[in-house]
């Protein structure tokens, strides 16, 4: 990798020689067949990632305008959705749908925490939805929502759920045609973005309706949107030589790479790997004293928000760790400068971590606080060796 430092924030995520290769291709003419192959291939391979036979969009934007289309296209404005919220990420589902007139109710967890099941189903028992939105894993906090539980309550009361994979698509399993519960039921709308756990630079929104959502975007007629209008897209998605507004070309092939690499890897080896390296950083940063927010039981593989340790100081700590080269995120809200947070997802590999875990104690050291590097580095290896 030509990196010169390891990102290890929540996302972007570091990127592989090949896709900055793909990315520096020649631009072409968005109609040029040579690019419409590339974008329709990228297509295909999304498709083939989410397991879906409904309609995927790949466009320029960020994860933020994959939220609105998915929103804005099944819910009209008057018409009331349940947002589970696990963080931050969570909590911008209320605003985007207030901007669009969209009545709301939220079920917010204690950060770290998940959302009850038996809350959910009280509150669905007790109110009617057009759609529940969650958040796959919640950047933030680090915590993963629990589908297996909520995909069956939400659709036992015929919502739609509308689920945000901005920081797990990739890397946490979300696969469109899976069954869950016994009477079958399935996730409807998947947005995400490349930046994350797809490990490809930031920039496109990746979109996919089933065919129940893509009813629904029918149902609502006029939509208050234009670029986020699923409709004005799903020709272009049929056939990506037709113009509706420029594709980014460069970004096109580097999302293309990217998601050659995570099929070349395969699925299930790659929700392994993630939920290796998840378990490992978390029992190597125990070993310096640092609390992950979110329990073992309901933390996401892709994140971790980590405690500091008494007496050490946010800014010391990661000014020293820049030092040595290595990037961490801070944290949000009430809990900036109390937690950090730091990637493991995408194009991460098992030496970078070995190597960012060593980091993080001789940062640790260098701020006065004793670290026990090699136990910390064995606990990390002996996770992973039991996990994959
Ligand atoms: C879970 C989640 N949802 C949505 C977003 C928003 O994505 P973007 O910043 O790409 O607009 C983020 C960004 O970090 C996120 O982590």
């Amino acid at each position: 990798m030509r990196n010169e430092e390891m990102l290890l924030i929540p996302g972007p995520t570091p990127v592989v020689d090949s896709i900055y290769d793909a990315m520096a291709s020649e631009t072409r003419g968005h109609t040029d067949p040579r690019f419409v192959e590339i974008y329709k291939r990228s297509i295909e391979r999304t498709r083939e990632m989410l397991k879906t036979d409904g309609e995927v969009f790949v466009i320029a934007g960020s994860g933020t305008i994959g939220m609105e289309m998915a929103l804005v296209n099944t819910v009209g404005a008057g018409e009331r959705i349940l947002v589970i919220s696990h963080g931050y990420f969570g909590d911008r589902f209320i605003q985007l749908g207030k901007a669009f007139g969209i009545e709301i109710d939220v079920l917010q967890a204690e950060w770290g925490k998940r959302v009850a099941l038996e809350e959910v189903e009280r509150q669905l028992s007790e109110h009617t939805y057009k759609a529940v939105t969650i958040t796959h894993a919640d950047t933030s906090t680090g915590v993963a929502a629990d589908l297996e539980g909520l995909v069956p309550i939400v659709k036992k009361h015929g919502a739609l759920v509308i689920l945000d994979g901005v920081c797990a698509t990739a890397a946490m399993e979300e696969d469109m045609s899976k069954e869950y519960g016994e009477a079958g039921y399935k996730i409807d709308v998947v947005l995400t973005g490349s930046q994350k756990a797809i490990g490809v630079p930031p920039g496109l929104a990746i979109v996919a309706f089933n065919q129940t959502a893509l009813e629904a975007r029918k149902q609502l007629g006029r939509i208050p949107a234009y670029y986020s209008d699923i409709e004005n897209w799903i020709p272009i998605m049929h056939d990506p030589s037709k113009y509706f507004a420029t594709p980014p070309v460069n970004l096109i092939y580097a999302y293309d790479e990217g998601m050659r690499l995570v099929l070349e890897e395969g699925l299930e080896k790659r929700y392994a790997r993630h939920t290796a390296f998840g378990r490992g950083v978390r029992a190597a940063l125990r070993e310096y004293g640092m609390i992950p927010l979110a329990d073992e039981e309901v933390a996401a593989s892709t994140l971790s928000c980590f405690h500091y340790p008494e007496g050490v100081i946010d800014a010391d700590f990661r000014a020293a760790l820049a030092k040595e080269g290595l990037i961490v995120a801070g944290s949000l809200a009430h809990l900036a400068g109390k937690a950090f947070r730091m990637g493991h997802m995408g194009n991460t590999t098992e030496e970078m971590l070995i190597s960012a875990i060593k980091k993080i104690g001789g940062a640790l050291n260098a701020v006065g606080h004793e670290a026990p590097i090699e136990q910390a580095i064995n606990r990390f290896k002996a996770e992973v060796e039991a996990t994959v």
